[in-house]
């Protein structure tokens, strides 16, 4: 790395909230930008987030910040304190660059940094990394202040984050969180998506998504593995004949952020899949990286393609410019068989530029949800209506459908869809976790650990990748049959890593692995940190799309059916279970994937440098961060759930758990006649 820039980007962090402001200049032309967000504030609302916004900054600069602050405002209906954006390059700079008093604190800024790069994030200058809206920071003044303070802060030192906004460094002692962040927590009856607009409009709160304000985010490689598994898995599922993969159809929505991995997975897995996706920028741009094979504008054009690849039973990718809703009618009308369906527009966010509405263009809709947000409203729900009824067409001959977690089938019954199950009590379709992850993965364990490089070398990952899969293929010899198959797609995932190129941005990898498969790989990387056969430490996390990290009804616990899917004890007991067992960091917030006052989510960061701390920290705290759920959900009276948790009693007998007894039907029948 160049010297120079070395220096000024620690100048810069130190530096904090410049005493002289640094010159105006304008937003950046070549990088995405978040929708405008509609004018929700009152006259006296707009005050206080004014006010808000220059409490951060010395009242001799409020002459000059406020008007700009209020056009900020009202041209994109949120300060974001563009002025403020960092002079220096926004990456994962090996760990050794930040000016940290500890590492830990080092590690943090690390992924910071990597959360807003952008070639990493979605909408960089508005702080938001994936999602439409998962923010990192609400402003670039909170983003100059956390960095400042992580880069003051000792291991004597707890940093509190409320939703972006650095609260202060708190004393605490060594073995303590460095950070703790919370987003989006609010009062429960105030979490309506409107109650998020403008308490993100007043700069008080702010919608971390899962691991965007949780600086956990590793590019789409995450999502690349969890979506080969569950496609892999929907086909295995669907597969009744045992004809395999090839030859079947796929078709699903949005190539996006997460949703971009489809294509790439639907490859992977060896089928023909078509992916509609309105905005040209990101198809174009998933083509351009290779994730998608072909771009089709024409939906009769697409017909007659992908027929010809389905009878050709090649393994080959779809982009569909367009909506998807009219993909599903034109195959109906050109009676095309389709194996399997889903959707992954993001309609955790319906009325803000999460689903773009059938009958009206990609700019006509950008227009008319900011100019006239009841119109546009009113659009997405009869687009909802008019793609429930196609998709009912097709499942009636015979497709599997599935709700990938964005909130379709929560957002299309609210809209009046047909899509309720004949007594009225759910959802005609199941949820990809209660059909797919959750019985195969979740409740056995398996979910989405990951972990970067704090050195920012390749070689480092290449170790790592390697360390990982010789600890799967032994632990792989002693497993039971029910984790068997769970253990060899991991193990082909690995293998295959390196070839698949999958990192953007931190030298990160994601794998899906138990408790006891988590442990050990990161133990074994504590060993490989201490030998010095790697350049740096490592730093350990996992998706909060995991076992016991989330409580969401419609996605994570949507195969939790004893009455608590409603409930969020599980998720706030592993945020505080994971704080005192070591993590480095951790974040509890409500929103995520299905929308905000629908979920809540929590994960941890943790810096392993191969110290025997390290190693005390690393097996406390991911034993609990995995038994924890599985606990819950085999007092939910899961099958494979009650099979792990006696299993994990077996090998550690420290582990005591409340385990279910069963009613018999007929006790029940009998009782309530
Ligand atoms: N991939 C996963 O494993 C996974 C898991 C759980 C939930 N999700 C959910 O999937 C959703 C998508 O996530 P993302 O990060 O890709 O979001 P994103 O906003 O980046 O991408 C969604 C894409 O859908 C497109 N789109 C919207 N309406 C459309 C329409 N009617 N027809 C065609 N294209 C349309 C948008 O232009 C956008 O590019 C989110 O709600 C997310 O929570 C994904």
């Amino acid at each position: 790395m160049n010297t120079d820039e070395l220096r000024a980007f620690q100048r810069e962090i130190l530096g904090g909230i410049p005493a002289n402001l640094p010159a105006a200049f304008p937003r950046s032309e070549d990088v995405s930008h978040a929708p405008v967000r509609k004018d929700i504030l009152s006259p006296a609302e707009k005050e206080l987030a004014l006010r808000n916004a220059l409490r951060y900054f010395p009242a001799e600069t409020h002459a000059v910040l406020a008007p700009e602050f209020a056009q900020e405002l009202r041209e994109y209906g949120r300060i974001y304190m563009y002025r403020l954006r960092p002079s220096q390059p926004v990456k994962a700079r090996p760990i050794s660059a930040y000016p940290a008093k500890c590492d830990q604190a080092a590690s943090i800024m690390l992924m910071i940094q990597n959360n807003l790069d952008p070639a990493v994030a979605q909408h960089p200058e508005e702080l938001i990394t994936y999602g439409g809206n998962g923010g990192v920071f609400q402003n670039w003044a909170q983003y100059r202040l956390t960095m400042q303070y992580l880069s003051q802060m000792t291991e004597e030192q707890t940093l509190a984050m409320y939703s972006g906004h650095p609260m202060g460094l708190f004393p605490s002692h060594k073995d303590a969180p460095r950070v703790v962040v919370t987003n989006g927590m609010v009062i429960p009856n105030y979490s309506k998506p409107d109650d998020w607009e403008r308490m993100n409009a007043m700069g008080v709160s702010q919608y971390g998504q899962m691991t965007a304000g949780s600086y956990m985010y590793i590019g789409p490689q995450g999502i690349v593995h969890g979506t080969t598994i569950t496609v892999l898995n929907a086909v295995r599922m669907n597969d009744k004949t045992g004809s395999g993969p090839a030859g079947k159809l796929f078709v699903t929505a949005g190539l996006g952020g997460m949703s971009g991995a489809q294509p790439k997975a639907g490859n992977i897995a060896g089928v023909v899949s078509v992916t509609a996706e309105v905005n040209s920028d990101a198809a174009h741009k998933r083509h351009e990286q290779g994730w998608v094979d072909h771009v089709i504008e024409d939906v009769e054009e697409l017909v007659l393609q992908v027929r010809a690849s389905v009878e050709a039973k090649e393994a080959v990718s779809y982009a569909y410019l367009g909506n998807v809703v009219d993909v599903w009618e034109a195959f109906d009308r050109a009676e095309l068989f389709v194996d399997l369906g889903s959707d992954q527009t993001s309609l955790h966010n319906p009325w803000a530029g999460g689903y773009y509405p059938a009958g009206l263009s990609f700019e006509a809709s950008n227009k008319m949800m900011a100019s006239d947000p009841d119109a546009f409203a009113d659009h997405v729900k009869e687009s909802l209506r008019r793609h429930a009824d196609a998709v009912n067409k097709h499942t009636a001959r015979g497709t599997y459908f599935f709700d990938y977690g964005n909130a379709f089938l929560l957002e299309a019954s609210r809209s009046g869809a047909d899509i309720m199950n004949t007594d009225g009590t759910g959802f005609r379709y199941p949820s990809y976790v209660q059909d797919i992850m959750g019985p195969m993965c979740f409740d056995y364990g398996f979910g989405p650990f990951r972990w970067v490089c704090a050195s920012g070398e390749a070689a480092d990952l290449e170790l790592t990748d390697r360390i990982a899969c010789e600890v799967l293929e032994d632990l792989k010899k002693e497993a039971p049959a029910e984790i068997q198959q769970q253990m060899d797609d991991n193990i082909r995932w690995i293998k295959g890593a390196q070839a698949n190129r999958l990192v953007v941005g931190s030298q990160a990898r994601i794998l899906y692995a138990d408790a006891l498969g988590r442990m050990k790989i990161a133990k074994a990387f504590n060993d490989a940190i201490a030998a010095d056969r790697l350049a740096g430490p490592v730093i350990l996390g996992r998706d909060h799309h995991d076992v016991s990290g989330t409580d969401s009804p419609f996605r994570e616990t949507s195969n939790i059916y004893d009455g608590s899917a409603f409930t969020a004890d599980m998720a706030v007991q592993n945020f505080a279970g994971d704080a005192f067992r070591g993590a480095t960091w951790i974040s509890l917030h409500n929103g995520g994937g299905v929308g905000w006052g629908e979920v809540v989510n929590g994960g941890f960061g943790m810096l392993i440098d191969g110290s025997a701390d390290a190693e005390r920290r690393l097996t406390s705290m991911l034993h609990w961060d995995v038994n924890n759920g599985i606990a819950r959900r085999s007092w939910a009276r899961n099958e494979g759930a009650e099979w792990a948790i006696q299993r994990a009693m077996d090998q550690e007998p420290l582990l005591k758990v409340t385990l279910p007894a069963h009613a018999a039907d007929d006790v029940i029948a009998e009782a309530l006649k």
